[in-house]
């Protein structure tokens, strides 16, 4: 079945020969995109969705998110806002309460939260383990995650587990619990802290990685200066995430590699962090992504607009900069070439707002924008009213 979505207003594609087409369509052919360009040139579909003059883009891709967990940090958050510091620490909260709950409810939360995201514009959704941390809560946070998310991140290398030997736990999440959670993922993360590991111990878990073939990200310069971003661009990982406290040497070396810097703006805003430097990376060449970082402790939305809004008024992005990191940004930390993009052959992730152009995006923050959602040409949130 094909839909031709047509009368937009403008379409961002992202694709270099396209660009932004005004007056645009586009059909959407099974779960691809077949054809894309001015709506008086369109081709007929075996249906056809009047946009009205609304902006269409491609879906957002969420690059950056921690949905296997169960429980409430409410009142840390509360205590954050009274003074009281983030620290890698409250993940053992998570832990506790994840490696408590049973496979149905962990199931209903990785629901909830990405149709959360889908009713919103999101169409690729990145998620990791993290808040198992023994071989088996690990091995059941990989399988479960499978089942909702599109990439799938092992994050064993997420916090030493009270009570337990660090040498020990470093040797479990580089061998053991690396070996059963492989099958059910495509990347694996370091959280390369303070308080987490070092990078010794980054780099050890991350070269095993490697050598069982997965992909490499790095939880990398959250909390404070560090070796995160160095170690990510040294081991040609696909993304370092946060980048809130970089170096010159860090934007440098960003900026000289194919690793995309993946900036969290609402994990920085709720742990009371400087945001991250967008404009100096984007213009000392770096290629930079947008995501949420949806999890219960430091950032807990699934909206990627309110990123993209924040990214505009507080950190000096342009619409078109902060759309396109939210979208083909997001598409190459996660080294994917058909989503992030509308160009015939591209998935068929398309989101409609109920606005002109996506300057709204910025121009009316905190208001829900999204009118209508394809995910992989299903309709995900049919047009409104
Ligand atoms: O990306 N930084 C490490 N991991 C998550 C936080 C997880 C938590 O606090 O529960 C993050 O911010």
């Amino acid at each position: 079945m094909s839909v031709l979505v047509t009368n937009l207003g403008e379409l961002t594609t992202n694709d270099p020969e396209l660009g932004t087409v005004r007056d645009a369509a586009i059909v959407l052919d099974g779960d691809r995109v077949a054809w894309v360009g001015h709506a008086k040139r369109a081709p007929q579909a075996d249906s056809r969705v009047d946009g009205q003059g609304r902006a269409g883009l491609p879906g957002w891709v969420d690059s950056h998110t921690h949905l296997v967990f169960a429980g409430d940090r409410t009142a840390e958050f509360g205590a954050r806002m009274a003074g009281e510091p983030y620290t890698a620490g409250g993940i053992a909260v998570t832990v506790e309460a994840t490696r408590a709950a049973d496979d149905e409810q962990l199931r209903a939360g990785l629901r909830k939260h990405v149709a959360e995201a889908v009713a919103q514009g999101t169409t690729c959704v990145e998620t990791k383990t993290g808040y198992g941390l023994t071989v088996e809560d690990e091995v059941r946070s990989a399988r479960l995650a499978a089942e909702f998310a599109d990439e799938v991140t092992y994050l064993g290398a997420h916090l030493v587990p009270s009570g337990t030997d660090p040498d020990a736990y470093v040797d479990l999440a580089a061998g053991e619990m690396l070996d059963r959670v492989a099958p059910y993922v495509q990347w694996a993360d370091v959280f390369c802290e303070t308080g987490a590991f070092d990078e010794a111990q980054s780099r050890r878990v991350l070269k095993a990685a490697a050598a069982r073939g997965l992909g490499l990200r790095v939880h990398g310069n959250q909390l404070g200066p560090g070796p995160g971003v160095r170690l990510a661009v040294e081991l040609g990982a696909a993304s370092v995430d946060h980048c809130t406290h970089l170096a010159q040497s860090d934007v440098d070396a960003l900026a000289g590699s194919d690793t995309v810097a993946t900036l969290l703006p609402a994990c920085d805003l709720s742990t009371r962090q400087p945001l991250p430097e967008a404009r100096r990376l984007l213009d000392a060449g770096a290629t930079i992504a947008l995501a949420t970082n949806c999890n219960p402790g430091s950032s807990y939305t699934s909206s990627m607009a309110y990123c993209i809004a924040t990214a505009v008024l507080q950190m000096r992005l342009s619409v078109p900069e902060a759309v396109r990191a939210a979208t083909l940004g997001g598409a190459q930390a996660l080294r994917r070439t058909d989503v992030g993009v509308l160009r015939p052959g591209a998935r068929a992730d398309l989101h409609l707002l109920d606005a002109p152009s996506a300057t709204h995006l910025a121009y009316r923050p905190g208001v829900p924008l999204t009118w209508a959602v394809w995910r992989s040409g299903a309709p995900a949130r049919p047009p409104r009213g």
